[in-house]
């Protein structure tokens, strides 16, 4: 019978986390298991920075910071990418939000450290050939706007829609931005910006 004391020796799964200090060669605690070889384990980083590269609107990044650093974070600081916004810093509002691999998410939420190779899209980035994205300029063309500081994570989530749904609903518009918290109260001009921005109001 394989009790937890027998089987977590012998296991192949990886350690989730070293012990501090475990992580360069050869300084492994005398209590490790023996049956764990080095590749078992994942190396503790941090606190101090370490090197990271992200690949951000199409170009590789590189940069340190410490691992605790959030993907928004990383982008306002060491990227000097400062149109992603910071208003909660605990995932409540959306104003942080930016595409992964072309999907919106809060980038408040995500360690930089664990984006890997993702690909990561910030308002900067939705501008293509020197023309704004048809979200961005609706935006500025419906007066969507007013302290401003929610409006970069709701362009992103609204631009993502027009991209995979050209000719979007008012039900799907607002949908896409039901998880932003504005308080200045921008909504219905967000909405109309959208639905005007949509191949539906161009034909
Ligand atoms: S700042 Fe990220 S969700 Fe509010
Ligand atoms: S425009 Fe001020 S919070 Fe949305």
């Amino acid at each position: 019978m394989i009790s937890r004391r027998t089987f977590i020796p012998r296991s192949d799964l990886p350690v989730a986390a070293a012990r501090p200090g475990s992580g360069a060669a050869g300084d492994r605690s005398p209590k490790e298991p023996e049956t764990a070889t080095r590749r078992d384990v994942i190396a503790a980083q941090g606190p101090d920075a370490v090197a990271m590269t992200l690949t951000v609107n199409g170009i590789a990044r590189m940069f340190e910071a410490e691992p605790r650093v959030t993907l928004a974070e990383a982008l306002r600081g060491a990227l000097a990418l400062t149109g992603t916004k910071i208003a909660c810093n605990r995932g409540t509002c959306s104003s942080c939000t930016v595409w992964l691999d072309g999907t919106p998410i809060v980038s408040c939420m995500i360690l930089a450290v664990d984006v890997g190779n993702r690909a990561v899209t910030t308002i900067e980035g939705l501008i293509r050939d020197g023309n704004l994205h048809p979200a961005q300029a609706a935006f500025i063309g419906h007066d969507a706007i007013q302290c401003g500081f929610c409006t970069p994570g709701m362009v992103m989530s609204c631009a993502a829609l027009l991209d995979r749904d050209p000719r979007p609903t008012r039900d799907a518009v607002l949908a896409a931005i039901s998880g932003h918290l504005c308080r200045c109260g921008t909504y219905p001009h967000v909405v109309a910006a959208t639905l005007a921005a949509s191949e539906e109001a161009k034909s």
